[in-house]
């Protein structure tokens, strides 16, 4: 009985490979991934429960990570699928608009850092879900905040969508997702009127705001979004 190490083994062929393996073999799996946006371990349920799996969250850039799964479980062999993808690299910058009775917000979308809710957000600006929606919280040198269809921070787009925890910072007007607890957003978010470290890591930045800082500032709780516009490098959606 040999050992075959996996890598990327808990996205889409990753996942199959160690059932496979699982399946044909009477070899120990041993899986690393770094379980980025594209991973899940709900991928692995099932071969996760076989005692001949063993599973390691690391990334495999980690020279020390590495040679540490290296030295313990010395696989006879290596099938190398952890990849980033799904990103798609060909937008470059997206672009919202945020048409407010206020005047208009530019953001740029963190397309690379935050790829599924960047998706989820142009979606729903899309399906016009934003159209006439009452920025329904403020508070002052903290944050405004919209996209909530009830008015009273309770309401969302009728499904919730993972986190996408990143590393851009919280600066003054950063666009962050509004969360209940951990995976719980949807279309609620929200705009930082001044730095804001303490949130950093923990709700999703989806972008920043690159002109109309103003009219951010001047926005009252109960003004309106009358739509919101996204430019994807080829044409304007949700006008
Ligand atoms: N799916 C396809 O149709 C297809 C076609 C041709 C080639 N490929 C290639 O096959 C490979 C796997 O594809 P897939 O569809 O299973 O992709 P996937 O995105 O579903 O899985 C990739 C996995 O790699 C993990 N990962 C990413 N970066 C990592 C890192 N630095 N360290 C550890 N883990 C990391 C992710 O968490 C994810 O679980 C990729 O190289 C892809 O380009 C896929």
């Amino acid at each position: 009985m040999g050992t075959l190490l996996i890598t990327g083994g808990a996205g889409f062929i990753g996942s199959n490979l160690v059932r496979y393996a699982l399946g044909h073999s009477s070899d120990r799996v041993v899986v690393i991934d770094k379980l980025t946006y594209a991973g899940s371990l709900l991928n692995l349920q099932g071969p996760l429960d076989d005692p001949r799996v063993t599973f390691v969250r690391a990334d495999i850039g980690d020279r020390e990570a590495m040679a540490h799964v290296f030295a313990e479980h010395r696989p006879a062999a290596i099938v190398n699928l952890a990849a980033e993808t799904h990103v798609d690299r060909s937008i470059d910058g997206p672009r919202a608009f945020i048409d407010t009775d206020k005047g208009t917000i530019e953001l740029e979308l963190a397309v690379i850092d935050a790829p599924l809710t960047v998706a989820n957000f142009i979606a729903l600006a899309r399906k016009g879900f934003f159209r006439n929606n009452a920025i329904h919280r403020l508070v002052p040198d903290f944050v405004v905040q919209a996209g909530d269809p009830r008015g009273d921070g309770e309401g969302g787009p009728g499904y919730t969508i993972r986190d996408e925890p990143n590393e851009l910072p919280y600066l003054r007007g950063t666009v962050g997702m509004a969360l209940d607890w951990e995976d719980t957003g949807g279309s609620q978010f929200f705009i930082t009127h001044s730095p804001q470290p303490h949130l950093d890591a923990k709700y999703t930045v989806i972008g920043r705001v690159i002109s109309g800082m103003d009219v951010v500032d001047g926005i009252q709780q109960n003004d309106v979004i009358k739509r919101i516009r996204v430019w994807d490098g080829e044409q304007m959606i949700g006008e």
